[in-house]
Order: C-alpha cells, then sequence, then structure tokens
C-alpha cells in the first residue's frame, strides 16, 4: 500500500536533479507506488522498481492521450500535432506502421558509413579548436544526433540552434508557460518547412510522409503529419545526446571499465552501450499515462479518473532484484531487459538508431583521443531539469 503523504520531490532541488537514484531507491524500499510531487510541480503517482515498472509501461488501461487526463491535474499537453506517442491502440498502431519500417536494425544499419563521416567531420571540427578541450556536448552529443535525423527525414539545413533551443525549453523549462510558447515557436517553424517540402518534395522520409501512404494507401492528416515531423526530431535528438554524453561520463569516470573497452572494442561495445543504457539511460521517466479506470499497481490501487502515472525506468534499471549490484557500472555485465526504452507498444521507434550513433561516436571518440579525460569533476556536472531527461547541460572534456 501507499501511503497518502505527497513525497515533495520538488523539494529536493538540486540534489535531486543530479542524482535521482537514491531517492528512488529509498521509496522502492518503502513500496512500489508513491504520491509525489514532480518538481515540474504537478502531482502523480510514481512507480518504482522493475517487475512493476515494466509491467506498468505496458498496461493499457493507463492511456497516453490526453483527452483521458484529469482536469484537476495542473498538466498540459507540450506537444505539436497528434503523435503516435500520446495515441493508445488503434490509432498508435496506424500511426506507428507507417514509419516503422523506416527503422529496422536492417534499414538503419545501412546508414553506418553516413553517421561515421559525420561524426568524422563533427570530430575533426572539435580536435582544431583551441586549447585541447571542449564542451563534448556542444561538440558531439548535440550536433551528431539531430543532424542524423534531420538528414533522414530530408531537412539537412534544419536551423540548429534555434530548434535546439525550443526543444530542450519545451522538453524540460520548469515554467509550463515556457514550455508552450517554446512548442508554440517549434510548430510554426515545423509547419513552415512541412509547406517547404510540399512544394519540393524529395526523396527523403518526410516527403514521403506528405505524399501518403503505405500500401491501403493511408494517408496523414495536416496535425498528423505536424506531430510525425515533431515527435520525430524531438525524440530523435533529445535522447541520443544523452546516450553519448552519459555514456562517456560514465567511461571517464570509471577508468578500468574505459581500459577494457579499449583492450577490446568489437567485443565488448555492444554490451556496453546496454550498460550505459541500463545505468544512467537518457530518459528518467517516460511520458505521461492516464488511469482510464482504477488499476491494482503492485498492491496499491491507483484511482481511475485520469490520474497521471509517472514510471521510474531509471530506477527500474537499478533494482537489486533484477541487476546484482545495480550501481556498479560494468561494461560485462548481462544489462538485457533494461526499460531505458521503455516497453510494449510505445517501445521505442529508434532503438537501432541511437545504438549505431552511440557505438560510432564513441568508438570514434575514443580513438580520435587516446588520453581522453573529463575536465571537470564528476560531482560537479550540471544536468538538465525536470524528470523526463536526464542528461548533462555540458561536459568539459580535454585530451
Ligand atoms: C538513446 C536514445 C533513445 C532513448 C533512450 C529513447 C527512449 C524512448 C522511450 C523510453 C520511449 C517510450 C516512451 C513511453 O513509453 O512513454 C521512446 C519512444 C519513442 N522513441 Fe525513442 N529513444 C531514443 C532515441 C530515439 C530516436 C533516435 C528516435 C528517432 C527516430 C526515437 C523515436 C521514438 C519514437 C517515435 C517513440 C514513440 C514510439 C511509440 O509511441 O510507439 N527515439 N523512446
Amino acid at each position: 500500500m501507499t501511503s497518502d503523504a505527497i513525497v515533495d520531490l520538488a523539494a529536493l532541488g538540486e540534489d535531486f536533479t543530479r542524482d535521482p537514484y537514491p531517492v528512488y531507491a529509498e521509496l522502492r524500499e518503502r513500496g512500489p507506488v508513491h504520491r509525489i510531487r514532480m518538481p515540474e510541480g504537478s502531482d502523480a503517482y510514481l512507480v518504482v522498481g522493475y517487475e512493476v515498472g515494466r509491467a506498468a509501461l505496458a498496461d493499457p488501461r493507463l492511456s497516453k492521450e490526453w483527452r483521458n487526463a484529469s482536469t484537476g491535474l495542473g498538466v498540459k499537453q507540450v506537444a505539436s500535432g497528434t503523435t503516435m506517442l500520446s495515441s493508445d491502440a488503434p490509432a498508435h498502431t496506424r500511426l506507428r506502421k507507417l514509419v516503422n519500417r523506416e527503422f529496422t536494425p536492417r534499414r538503419v544499419e545501412r546508414m553506418a558509413p553516413r553517421v561515421q563521416e559525420m561524426t568524422d567531420a563533427l570530430l575533426d571540427t572539435m580536435l582544431k579548436g583551441p586549447g585541447r578541450r571542449a564542451d563534448l556536448v556542444q561538440a558531439l552529443s548535440f550536433p551528431l544526433p539531430i543532424t542524423v535525423i534531420g538528414e533522414l527525414l530530408g531537412v539537412p539545413s534544419l536551423d540548429q540552434d534555434s530548434f535546439r533551443e525550443w526543444s530542450n525549453v519545451s522538453v524540460s523549462a520548469p515554467a509550463l508557460a515556457d514550455r508552450m510558447a517554446a512548442a508554440r515557436s517549434m510548430s510554426e517553424y515545423l509547419t513552415a518547412l512541412l509547406a517547404a517540402k510540399r512544394e519540393n518534395p524529395g526523396g527523403d522520409l518526410m516527403s514521403a510522409l506528405i505524399h501518403t501512404c503505405d500500401e491501403d494507401g493511408d494517408r496523414l492528416s495536416g496535425p498528423e503529419l505536424l506531430g510525425m515531423a515533431w515527435l520525430l526530431l524531438v525524440a530523435g535528438h533529445e535522447t541520443t545526446v544523452n546516450l553519448i554524453s552519459n555514456g562517456v561520463l560514465a567511461l571517464l569516470s570509471h577508468p578500468e571499465q574505459l581500459a577494457a573497452l579499449r583492450a577490446d572494442f568489437d567485443g565488448l561495445i555492444d554490451n556496453a552501450v546496454e550498460e550505459m543504457l541500463r545505468y544512467d539511460g537518457p530518459v528518467e521517466t517516460p511520458t505521461y499515462r492516464f488511469t482510464t479506470e482504477p488499476v491494482d499497481i503492485g498492491g496499491t490501487v491507483v484511482p481511475g479518473g485520469g490520474q497521471l502515472v509517472l514510471v521510474a525506468m531509471a530506477d527500474a534499471n537499478r533494482d537489486p532484484a533484477r541487476y546484482p549490484e545495480p550501481s556498479r557500472f560494468d561494461i560485462r555485465r548481462d544489462a538485457r531487459g533494461h526499460v531505458a526504452f521503455g516497453h510494449g507498444i510505445h517501445y521505442c521507434l529508434g532503438a537501432p538508431l541511437a545504438r549505431l550513433e552511440a557505438r560510432i561516436a564513441i568508438r570514434s571518440l575514443l580513438d580520435r583521443c587516446p588520453d581522453l579525460a573529463l575536465d571537470i569533476h564528476p560531482a560537479a556536472v550540471t544536468w538538465r531539469s525536470g524528470m523526463l531527461v536526464r542528461g548533462p547541460e555540458s561536459l568539459p572534456v580535454r585530451w
């Protein structure tokens, strides 16, 4: 059972943002479901632990549709258009089917040479910079995923600076008004972009989506097209940036793990990326879920009527009942089964692409910088605010 007392995570301030893991672990000791106040200000039911959390991620009684949210929650959708991530089946099935084939592991593997070229170009620029020092977020973790997803969608000229600002603010700014304003700017920008594509179609994914189509001749409506562009661009870079940064931070603060990886890169990199996802994944709690009926979650009945349920994926991945010594970063451990990409019908569409980018970026970085080191004490790193994404604002490195 959960106690009625609200755990005020907002009151923990910076400490919680910097290191939320002990807070989640303490809650898990007390039970799987807790009433919390989020740093964003709203109240929610937080699910901790692996088994219960994983089951909740795939529970169809927890809806992703905002029309099912209780009006009393004080939360608002910050997004553009209609997306698969905020749809339940069967609407979800239809939207996902239209893009699924673009993101299969085999299709994505074909992008490897291009991802390598982009990585090499970014590292060339970084290594030419002054003083053998750089902010890795600025130099590599941010520009690589956004360039990859921009190219895939057919917007190579994406205005990265404005886009990054709107996207960052809409995903993790503390004030709702700021998040909404940024999402509006982004919608206007994407609407103009889609209009330009309609005029001048290319061989890219966005053009294909505008001009329908699957075998059934299905078409995306205007809001669905906007939603798809928004989701792919935001999901395609807000997360992978943190996989690269969090992964490199974990390696550089665990020299023995770094040495092991350097000694057997081919043998260990796939598993190392899974361990990075498990140990300090880019998404701390996924997007919101709302109860459509009273739901028994691990013995606690969460009322129906659109209550907000958040799953602490970061805690699921550090549950000792699933992973022995979960706070130990160990690139040789069996990290399979982690929920860093979610679970169930909303399991991350871009997982194969994210894994490919991380593998190439981390290998190339370590190859080009044999003596890469942190240029900041790990405890001094500042982290993105909010409970959705987890990653450093900047990551000073030297070589
Ligand atoms: C390391 C990088 C990534 C992580 C950790 C990640 C994580 C996630 C998670 C946890 C979800 C499920 C959210 C939920 O259930 O509420 C999700 C869904 C999604 N992700 Fe990713 N993601 C990453 C990269 C990408 C990339 C590169 C793309 C680009 C195409 C992408 C596209 C999507 C889409 C479209 C969905 C919605 C799927 C659906 O609703 O069926 N993601 N991602």
